[in-house]
C-alpha cells in the first residue's frame, strides 16, 4: 500500500486529506505530514483519524511514494532540496502557483507535477489544473488523477496557459465573491434591502446559477436568454453588464498575469541568491 507524504498542512492541504479520509480513498496509516508549526487545524485531524504519522522530512523521504508541497511559493524549493526521497520512482507533486516544472526538475530528479486546487473542492467540485514533467510515467499521471478526482474534475493543463486556467478555477470563487458582494452593496444603496437579505438572495441565486449550468447543460448565455427576454427588465441590466464588464475583467486579466510574473522574479531572485 501506497504512503503518501503532505508537507505543510494548511488549507488546501487540509482539504484534501479530509476528503480522502472521509471518502475512504486512502486510510489514516498511509498518510505522513510534516508541519512546520502544529496547528489546531492538525490537531483536530489527528484526534479524528487515529494512525497518522506526524514526520521529520527525513522520516518522510524514507517511506513515501508521493509527496504533496502544499507551502506558499516561496516555500517550496528550499523544501524540495530538504526531501531526499529513497524511493527512485516517488512522485513529487507541487501545489503553488508560480513555481514552474522548470524550477521545481533543477531541485529534483524525481517525476515532479503541478497541482493547482481550487478552494471549492471542499465541497468536492471544481477543476483541479495539472502539468507534469516529462519524468512523469501514465501510472504516476492516473494515481494523481484517481486522488483528485475524490474531489474535482481533473484537467491536464500546459503550463504557458496555467495561469490563465487558474483565474478560471482557482481564483474565481474569489473573484465571484468579490462581485456579488459590490452587487449586494448596490442592492443596499439604491433599494430597502438589508445586507443580510442582498446576501441570502444573491446566495442562493448563485448556488441554483451554478446547478443550472450543470445539471441541466445550459451555456451562460442560453442562461441570460431564459431570463433575460428582449425588451424586459433584466435585458436593461444585462446590457449595463455587457457594456462595463470587458473593461473590468480586462483589467483583472492584466493585473493578476503581471502578479504572476513578480511573483516569479522573487521566486528566481531567491532561488540565486540560495
Ligand atoms: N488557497 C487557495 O485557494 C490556493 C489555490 C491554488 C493554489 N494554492 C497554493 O497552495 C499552497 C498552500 O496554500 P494554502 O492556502 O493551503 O496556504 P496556508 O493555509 O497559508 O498554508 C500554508 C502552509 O505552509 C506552511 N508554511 C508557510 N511558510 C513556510 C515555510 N517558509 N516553510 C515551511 N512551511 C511553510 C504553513 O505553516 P505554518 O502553519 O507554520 O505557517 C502552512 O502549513 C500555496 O503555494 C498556494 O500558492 C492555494
Amino acid at each position: 500500500m501506497e504512503t503518501i507524504g503532505i508537507i505543510g498542512y494548511g488549507s488546501m492541504a487540509d482539504m484534501m486529506v479530509q476528503k480522502w479520509l472521509n471518502r475512504d480513498v486512502i486510510e489514516a496509516h498511509q498518510l505522513m505530514i510534516h508541519t512546520r508549526s502544529e496547528t489546531e487545524r492538525l490537531h483536530q485531524l489527528m484526534q479524528r483519524h487515529q494512525g497518522i504519522q506526524i514526520s521529520s522530512i527525513s522520516e518522510l523521504s524514507e517511506s513515501c511514494d508521493l509527496v504533496f508541497i502544499c507551502v506558499p511559493p516561496l516555500a517550496v524549493l528550499g523544501i524540495l532540496d530538504q526531501l531526499h526521497l529513497k524511493k527512485e520512482e516517488a512522485h513529487i507533486v507541487s501545489v503553488a502557483a508560480a513555481v514552474t516544472l522548470d524550477k521545481l526538475t533543477q531541485h529534483t530528479h524525481h517525476p515532479v507535477s503541478r497541482y493547482i486546487p481550487t478552494l471549492t473542492s471542499a465541497v468536492g467540485t471544481g477543476v483541479s489544473l495539472v502539468a507534469h514533467s516529462k519524468s512523469v510515467g501514465k501510472e504516476h499521471q492516473e494515481r494523481l488523477e484517481r486522488l483528485l478526482s475524490t474531489f474535482s474534475i481533473v484537467r491536464e493543463m500546459e503550463e504557458d496557459r496555467m495561469n490563465a486556467a487558474s483565474n478560471l478555477t482557482s481564483s474565481s470563487p474569489g473573484f465571484i465573491a468579490a462581485i456579488f458582494d459590490e452587487m449586494a452593496s448596490a442592492a443596499v444603496r439604491n433599494s430597502g434591502l438589508s445586507l443580510v437579505e442582498a446576501y441570502e438572495f444573491l446566495t442562493y441565486a448563485l448556488l441554483g446559477t451554478g446547478q443550472v449550468l450543470v445539471e441541466q447543460g445550459m451555456t451562460f448565455a442560453e442562461t441570460v436568454d431564459r431570463v433575460a427576454t428582449k425588451g424586459g427588465i433584466t435585458r436593461e441590466g444585462v446590457e449595463v453588464i455587457q457594456q462595463q464588464a470587458p473593461r473590468m475583467f480586462d483589467d483583472l486579466f492584466t493585473q493578476t498575469m503581471k502578479k504572476y510574473e513578480q511573483l516569479q522574479l522573487q521566486i528566481d531572485e531567491a532561488d540565486k541568491h540560495h
